[in-house]
């Protein structure tokens, strides 16, 4: 109520100074308080205009196979917003001239697309930067995205994509951050940050889309869009931090979901959509809903039509429908018969305006119009694309020193489906990457080995099938070179979005395809491009050095070849760990003490999954000091210092991770093994010692969040964990 009487105190203290002078609407004017215009705008609209800017519309096919839109039905100069396919900015601003020229009030749409890691320069998937610990790059990569996005048309991307994720069945693990809350958490403040820049206003900045809100990667089994089973101890343990971070760094909107949450479905969920998101975080943008996922209420059984769904969405508070037109059709009726009332209407459709005011779009609806060669594919951007695709790969092993490539190998022979792979190299959701923009991996090589070692190529066998005539030609190369480096890896579309798979091993032929190279008896060097962990049982016992590239994207070929050769040292970590077997899904790293931690394991298989969250090797060595502390003993209010010093004791320069992790042996509500806090990334020069800081604040750092979303901190014993290391200290009161 407070906040109604200060916008009419404002709007009248306005309108005695400006309005008389300037005859035009209050929400025309950019130096009118944003409430005001929006009141001024909203007492204007008429309930089908309000109701337009609530429904997305979809021109053509989207990035994703599994998702072909229809072509864009006629386009009303009344329309909220285009799901936006077209890389034409031009076209773009026609569309928005008809909605600014054409319509009564002239209120701009916004253009919202997929672009999840790159829009025409391609970055890794988001799971593979997860494994660079490298914040700023991936900050970085959103900005050249948010960049390119913008001068192609767009306003808004559906992204950061922050489902903390444990079972790799799930093809969209690959889309994610890995399995960590907080790191996930990280990353999401990176990306909006990239994204939005300072003021969502400037040029070259689009809006932040947190998704899929909420618990959508315990899709049952793995299997897309299938029910999800949610504690409220997990939703607000593992799931809500991420989401509560990103809505704290600004989010613009946020993207409902497909699954079913223990019987409330994302798409039609008040707890989640409104009495945390708006009322407890004070998220003041707007949600829209996924893709049809208003439509889909009815398939999961909780509204009888799409009259009936389109009402308990938005009741439960998704502002704006993806491309079902379910609102558009049934919204009139509800309101009407006065189960919708006007007053959400109106908060709804405020909500949409507030973010097409805090974009400026209002006072500049249309974008710049450059030519393609100033657009994409700037020299600069190629260069982050590497360095960040060389930071996401992980060297899982290197026995004997395989790797790097040194003199000591005068010919390589090169071999698998991946090596000449342009497409399934971007990974899923590759935005408006172009196949012709890809470096490969062979020309990579081809760059980085020119006049050191001659390359042996073989395709070897295809991604799946059972055609081993290609194995005879790769043996052959095998047996004339010195090295053997297979580049095996699956499909853009085996991950990604209805990318469930039953294993996450790699299909037989592969697998065959090593064994066979054995008979060379030569190093074998494993270099596996994948979207999610991946089965390793087998292969691991066979190959000397195993590299995981993931979907490095545009530079693939620069990356792959500079890891290589040891031009990049590689410093990735896994973000997600990588099981013995499918069947050992889930497993992760802060999984819950068992009450038997000896006993209950698989009996046909290791206990421990074949690697762990945060491993990833060097080329250089790092020698870890023990961990100091400022104190052992800390009330709940102060800080305690925790440090450890990092030794080069190889001789090459190399970024290192620190990854710090707390225990908590003993609490009310169980606590996970370990639970990483902290993390940072150095360069430390060979022979160089660093010292890496972690500052724990009792209350940020060791407390626990409760079913109900409440944080406890409890006095006691506690550890700081570091590499191998585990301190303890004490929280009294
Ligand atoms: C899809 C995805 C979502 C994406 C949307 C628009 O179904 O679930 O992540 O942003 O549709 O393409």
């Amino acid at each position: 109520m407070k906040r109604r009487i200060l916008v009419v105190i404002l709007l009248a203290a306005y309108q005695t100074s400006t309005f008389s002078q300037t005859k035009q609407p209050i929400y025309k004017d950019k130096n009118a308080p944003v409430e005001a215009r929006i009141d001024n705008l909203l007492s204007l609209m008429t309930l089908d205009e309000k109701i337009k800017q609530m429904n997305q519309w979809t021109y053509g096919k989207n990035a994703n196979p599994n998702n072909i839109g229809d072509q864009m039905r006629a386009v009303s100069p009344l329309i909220g917003s285009l799901l936006y396919r077209s890389t034409n900015p031009e076209y773009r601003n026609q569309i928005q001239k008809k909605a600014m020229t054409e319509s009564r009030l002239g209120i701009p749409i916004i253009f919202g697309f997929d672009a999840i890691h790159g829009y025409r320069t391609v970055f890794p998937i988001p799971l593979a930067q997860s494994c660079s610990w490298n914040t700023d790059l991936v900050k970085e990569s959103c900005e050249i995205s948010a960049k390119e996005s913008w001068l192609s048309g767009l306003d808004w991307t559906f992204s950061p994509m922050l489902d903390v994720a444990r079972d790799a069945r799930w093809g969209r693990v690959a889309e994610g951050y890995g399995e960590d809350s907080y790191a996930t958490s990280q990353y999401a403040i990176a990306a909006i940050e990239g994204y939005q820049g300072t003021n969502l206003a400037n040029k070259y900045t689009i809006a932040a889309c947190l998704k899929h809100y909420i618990g959508y990667s315990l899709s049952e089994g793995g299997r897309d869009y299938h029910y999800s089973d949610v504690s409220m101890q997990t939703l607000w343990e593992t799931f809500m931090p991420p989401f509560e971070a990103g809505i704290k760094a600004g989010a613009a909107t946020v993207m409902s979901g497909f699954n079913d949450i223990t019987g409330v479905p994302a798409s039609a969920n008040h707890y989640t959509l409104t009495e945390v998101l708006k009322n407890k975080w004070g998220h003041d943008g707007f949600v829209i809903s996924d893709w049809g996922s208003v439509r889909n209420l009815v398939e999961q059984g909780v509204a009888k039509d799409k009259k009936e769904a389109g009402m308990k969405s938005f009741l439960a508070g998704v502002e704006m429908d993806m491309v079902d037109n379910v609102y558009v059709d049934y919204l009139p009726e509800l309101v009407a018969e006065g189960k919708v009332p006007m007053t959400a209407i109106d908060e709804a459709v405020r909500r949409i305006l507030r973010v097409k005011m805090k974009l400026g779009l209002f006072e500049n609806p249309y974008v710049d119009v450059v030519p393609e060669e100033k657009r994409y594919l700037l020299p600069e951007y190629l260069k982050a694309a590497e360095e960040l695709a060389s930071e996401s790969m992980v060297l899982l092993k290197n026995e004997k020193e395989t790797l790097p490539i040194t003199s000591k190998y005068k010919s390589l022979a090169i071999i698998g489906p991946m090596v000449k792979d342009s497409i399934n190299i971007m990974g899923s959701w590759e935005g408006k990457g172009q196949p012709k923009n890809v470096e490969t991996i062979y020309e990579g090589l081809e760059k980085e080995f020119k006049d050191k070692a001659t390359l042996n190529y073989a395709l070897g066998c295809d991604f799946d099938g059972e055609d081993r005539n290609g194995f005879k030609d790769a043996l052959e190369a095998a047996r004339k070179s010195d090295a053997v480096i297979i580049f095996l890896g699956e499909k853009k579309h085996w991950s990604g979005e209805n990318g469930s798979r039953s294993t996450i091993a790699l299909p037989k032929i592969q697998e065959d395809l090593v064994v066979e190279l054995l008979k060379a008896k030569k190093p074998i060097i494993l270099m596996l491009s994948s979207g999610r962990p991946l089965e390793l049982i087998r292969l691991n016992k066979i190959a000397d050095a195993i590299v995981e590239i993931w979907q490095p994207g545009t530079m693939a070929g620069s990356a792959v070849a500079g890891i290589l050769s040891g031009r990049h040292n590689p410093s990735g970590k896994l973000s997600i760990t990588f099981p013995q077997t499918t069947g050992q899904i889930p497993i992760y790293y802060n999984m819950r003490q068992s009450a038997r931690p000896k006993l209950g394991h698989y009996q046909d298989i290791p206990r421990d999954p074949l690697y762990w969250f945060g491993d990833g090797l060097s080329y250089t060595t790092y020698d870890y000091s023990d961990i100091k502390l400022s104190a052992t003993q800390i009330k709940k209010n102060e800080h305690l210092i925790a440090e450890v010093d990092v030794t080069n004791s190889g001789n090459r320069d190399g970024k290192e991770t620190v990854l710090w992790f707390i225990n908590d042996p003993v609490a009310n509500i169980s606590r996970p093994m370990k639970e990483l806090q902290f993390f940072e990334k150095k360069l430390i020069k060979s022979g160089e010692k660093v010292a890496y800081r972690f500052e724990i604040d009792p209350m940020r750092d060791l407390s626990y969040v409760d079913s109900f979303g409440n944080n406890h901190l409890e006095t006691g014993d506690y550890f700081v964990i570091v590499n191998d290391q585990k301190v303890k200290f004490e929280i009294v009161d």
